[in-house]
């Protein structure tokens, strides 16, 4: 008999300690993860104390415990949403049917590939981000890079309880797999395009965490009402750590726009070389990165038209965003949604069924609710008197997916020649220099209290402590 107790070592209210097979093998696969973290995770940082919160359970007044731990000590747990009783699938042609409980053998594969891919981001990002410790403007943003990348691995943890739990021997081997594809590796890299790029800066990883992070919140909302009923208990507890980091993106360009501002009205000037030289981000520059991260995670949604999307929702597996506040036959056949198609040098819709459409219905749901921050960020500009506003860029701008793909399209919709696009390219997208410029600006400051001169303070702490808090202890 085993002395230990893994259920007490792996929080968890999965009664895990009841199924000795799982807990042997989440037990096995622990160390492992443990190791993937030291050489993969958060760079030099295995000694700090960092103020971090850990989900104990599902309860909404209390979901998490708030105090100083080290990372490798971060107890990953397992959570799933309480059971609705007698839930019954919602969309799909099992609709009406009593949800699933265990996994159907007639959709065994196409559910491990779901689990697979959405597991395989949480590591990815964390691994995307290992180097930004080192350049970190404050604790405070210190704190809140390392509370996204410890719940990153969290959310691998779901999957892969998912994966033993439902998988057998398959489940086990992928477990393993998530651990050994890595962010960039040219031999065996994560399995989505966005996952495999650098986060190399940290207004890269404000956009990253305000619209790639807001792709998993659109991915786990269309989870949250699978047939499966375990993995939408999974996925809809996720989604209450996902707030956080987005929040971590929203109000960090934000933070990022404020502080360009002030300069801007202390200098009384627009002049992009003059507020570099003053040591903050020019709007323009902020404008190009914003270009970049939202044409990179659209692209995330996959190909405009998928006989995959459409398997997936008529069997039951993937819904829509809130699938259940919708008011149509929750079947979809017969349906018909419109796509963009490029004819003749232009952009034109094109009807095609709307079961086969249903990522790009996802994107442009994600496309609504991504433009709102856009819009807030707008607002500081706004209140700093200055005639300049941000925007998302056309959908078809910079794809690399689907029937869009590699087309020619400025920010503004309009097709454009190659030529045209070589010579605005670097207006559009951040240069080699505008990225230069940004690392030139990337130095480390850890002082409670102190931020680096490109970035205002945050309007207040962390669980109502104050903005200059030892959010880390340095060992
Ligand atoms: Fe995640
Ligand atoms: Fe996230």
């Amino acid at each position: 008999m085993s002395t230990i107790d893994y259920s007490d070592k792996i929080p968890n209210n999965v009664n895990l300690s009841e199924d000795r097979t799982l807990q042997r093998a989440l037990e096995q696969w622990q160390p492992n993860y443990l190791k993937w973290w030291d050489d993969m995770g958060p760079d030099g940082s295995q000694n700090f104390d960092v103020y971090l919160r850990t989900a104990v359970s599902v309860d909404p007044q209390g979901w998490a415990q708030f105090g100083h731990v080290k990372m490798p000590d971060y107890r990953w747990g397992i959570f799933l949403n309480p059971a609705e009783q007698d839930r019954k699938i919602h969309f799909g042609d099992h609709k009406g049917e009593a949800a699933w409980q265990d996994v159907p053998g007639e959709y065994r594969a196409n559910l491990r590939r779901i689990i697979v891919t959405q597991g395989d981001t949480e590591p990815a990002s964390v691994e995307q981000q290992r180097h930004l410790g080192l350049t970190a403007p404050s604790q405070y943003d210190l704190r809140n890079l390392f509370q996204v990348n410890v719940e990153e691995g969290r959310h691998l943890w779901a999957m892969v309880y998912l994966l033993h739990k439902y998988f057998g021997k398959d489940g086990r081997e992928e477990g393993e797999a998530l651990l050994e594809r890595n962010s960039g590796n040219a031999d065996n890299p994560r399995i989505l395009e966005a996952f495999n790029e650098e986060t190399p800066d940290w207004l890269s990883f404000f956009m990253f965490t305000y619209f790639t992070d807001r792709d998993g919140k659109f991915q786990l909302c269309a989870l949250a009402e699978s047939s499966f009923d375990p993995l939408a208990r999974t996925t809809k507890f996720m989604l209450t750590e996902e707030a956080h980091h987005m929040f971590v993106g929203e109000s960090g360009v934000s933070r990022v726009i404020n502080r360009t501002c002030q300069v801007m009205n202390e200098l009384k000037t627009d002049d992009p070389a003059k507020l570099r030289a003053a040591g903050v981000i020019d709007l323009p520059t902020i404008q190009r990165y914003l270009n970049f991260h939202f044409s990179v995670t659209i692209d995330l949604f996959g190909a405009d038209e998928s006989s995959n999307a459409a398997t997936f929702y008529s069997t039951g597996l993937k819904g829509r965003y809130e699938e259940g506040k919708r008011t149509d036959d929750h079947v979809l056949k017969g349906q018909f949604y419109k796509v963009l198609n490029v004819q003749n040098g232009q952009l034109v819709e094109k009807e095609v069924p709307m079961l086969n459409a249903l990522n790009e219905v996802l994107r442009d749901d994600y496309i609504k609710d991504s433009v709102g921050g856009v819009e807030r960020w707008n607002k500081v500009i706004e209140k700093a008197g200055i005639p300049f506003r941000l925007k998302v860029p056309h959908k078809a701008f910079h794809r690399n997916i689907g029937l869009l793909k590699g087309v020619k399209v400025a920010p503004d919709g309009r097709v454009v020649s190659e030529a045209e696009w070589n010579a605005n390219r670097d207006n559009w997208l951040p240069s080699e220099g505008d990225r230069a410029f940004v690392a030139s600006l990337m130095g480390r400051v850890v002082d409670p209290g102190k931020f680096a001169n490109w970035i205002a303070p945050p309007v207040m702490g962390i669980n109502r402590q104050p903005v200059d808090f030892e959010y880390v202890r340095f060992a």
